[in-house]
């Protein structure tokens, strides 16, 4: 028996979102698999290409263990007061810590298992706020973006605190994802956006509020496949995060490799100041193109296809 978490890639609106600005993302499906059998314990769970092995201690309340993804898996754990244990081993098809959301994805597959063990069903709303648990251990205080698309799937409108609203999408959505190589902490870039709103309330609460329409406009471009518009509309979110200062040279020299590629626009993904990237392409012939000038700077290239 196997279970399924998403990936993702915001395509607009991060950073906003952790301050009540909506963000448009899609799920990258299928990132984390998790098959599972019962055992007669502790419950232990292997990721197969990270060769990572954790096992959940006796005490599932308050361990004093470090690695969040042990803590992780005891709060996982400690939802269920029963003694059923379980071998989970998880194939993840996402890179992990390239903000493509590989720890929500395990996440909602690790529980997604578990449920399934027990012959228990969730609504998907139900499973987004039970894997924000598990998003804390490694995020702090995530928007619940990740988890939550990773519970949904598809393309969506995220809001914190309210309901995810899936997205209207005419033809096939193609991107390239690269991975800048740069390691970027989203807590440390969460908490200099931070710094930089309390400091400047007006001036970033303007960027805030131009991140909020470029949703609402993406919206309308994504529900009439007007992909021209869609690239205009991320080379101007790239501006508003610039100005946040979460580019760098890295990610702004290869946002312009892909648009002489023929990408029709760019920006940074996830948390910025390093990470990744994401550019989109009008066509599957422009996708191979991008992705190839990108990987010709050495870079880890994912294609992502979200058909409507
Ligand atoms: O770097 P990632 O994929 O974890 O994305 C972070 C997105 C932020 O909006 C910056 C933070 C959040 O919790 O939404």
């Amino acid at each position: 028996m196997s279970a399924v978490g998403h990936g993702k890639v915001i395509l607009f609106g991060e950073h906003g979102v952790v301050h009540g600005v909506p963000a448009l993302a899609a799920a990258v499906e299928g990132g984390a698999v998790v098959e599972f059998t019962k055992v007669d314990g502790p419950t232990r769970l292997h990721i197969e290409p990270w060769g990572v092995d954790v096992q959940v201690a006796d005490a599932y309340d308050g361990p004093e263990r470090s690695e969040p993804l042990y803590r992780a898996l005891c709060v996982a754990r400690g939802m269920y007061d029963d003694d059923l244990e379980l071998r989970l081993d998880a194939v993840m098809n996402l890179p992990g810590g390239a903000g493509m959301g590989s720890s929500a994805a395990l996440g909602v597959a690790v529980l997604r298992a578990m449920d399934q063990a027990r012959g228990l069903e969730r609504s998907v709303d139900e499973m987004i706020e039970r894997s924000l648990e598990w998003e804390r251990v490694f995020h702090g205080n995530p928007s619940g973006v990740d988890n939550a698309m990773a519970a949904s799937g598809g393309l969506a409108v995220y809001r914190r605190g309210e309901p995810i609203e899936p997205v209207e999408l005419r033809g096939t959505l193609r991107l390239v994802v690269a991975n800048s190589g740069e390691s970027s902490s989203t807590k440390e870039m969460v908490a200099s956006v931070g710094r930089q709103y309390e400091g400047e309330p007006e001036r970033v609460g303007k960027i805030f509020a131009g991140m909020a329409s470029i949703v609402q406009n993406a919206r309308i471009a994504l529900a009439s496949g007007d992909w021209k518009s869609l690239g205009q509309l991320m080379t101007l979110n790239q501006a508003l995060l610039n100005s946040l200062m979460l580019s760098t040279g890295t990610i702004e020299e290869m946002i312009e490799t892909a648009k002489d590629a023929g990408s029709l626009g760019g920006k940074v993904t996830g948390a910025g100041g390093g990470g990744c990237m994401i550019a989109l392409a009008a066509d599957e012939d422009g996708q191979k193109r991008v992705a190839e000038a990108l990987r010709g700077m050495g870079k880890d290239v994912y294609e992502v296809e979200i058909a409507g």
